[in-house]
């Protein structure tokens, strides 16, 4: 069994140049019964946008992974963080996170806000890094066959915000 300590993980920023592999592995990553996955026209007017950061990894020098943020002032909400499944648990989403909260605090962000779905598994990865809940939202995400799917409501405050 291979482990996170042997494969490389590497983050960067990117643009919409980077649009091709994201949607690739937005494509993979989300199971369209939940409605959670943004289209390429959604994602193509985000990026770019005040505020807005994309960040790519790769693992093992294909991309992996990207996560999509957006920084209002002092608070931020990470608005996307998806990892390939023959990807995963190597390190690439915590690495990931690790590069948006980085990117938060050079941005002055003393908060940061997510939605994610009931139960999604990434609860874990949040929880790891301190996040906490702070509120639900009723039939936030409509999955492809219509059935609606809670929405949960988490922030983490930076400690060592320089500002
Ligand atoms: C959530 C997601 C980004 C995690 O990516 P990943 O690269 O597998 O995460 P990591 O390997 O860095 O995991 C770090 C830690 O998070 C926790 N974790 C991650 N995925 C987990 C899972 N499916 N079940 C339980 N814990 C999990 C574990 O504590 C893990 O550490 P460990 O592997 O040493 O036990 C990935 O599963 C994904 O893309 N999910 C689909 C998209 C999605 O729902 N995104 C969130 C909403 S925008």
């Amino acid at each position: 069994m291979s482990t996170a300590a042997d494969h490389a993980v590497t983050v960067f920023g990117a643009d919409a140049t980077a649009l091709v592999p994201v949607m690739e592995i937005m494509r993979a990553a989300f199971d369209p019964v939940y409605g959670e996955a943004w289209n390429a026209a959604q994602c193509a007017a985000v990026i770019g946008g005040p505020g807005i950061w994309l960040l790519v990894a790769e693992l093992d020098g294909r991309p992996a992974g990207f996560a999509l943020t957006r920084a209002v002032l002092d608070e931020a909400e990470l608005l996307l963080i998806a990892v390939h499944p023959e990807a995963r648990r190597h390190g690439v989403g915590a690495t990931l996170l690790d590069a948006v909260l980085d990117g938060c605090r050079q941005r002055s962000v003393n908060r940061v806000f997510l939605e994610v779905r009931a139960h999604n598994p990434a609860i874990a990865l949040y929880t790891a890094f301190n996040f906490s809940k702070v509120g639900e939202r009723c039939n936030y995400y409509r999955g492809a066959d219509g059935k609606l799917y809670d929405a949960h409501s988490y922030s983490l405050t930076l400690k060592n915000s320089e500002n």
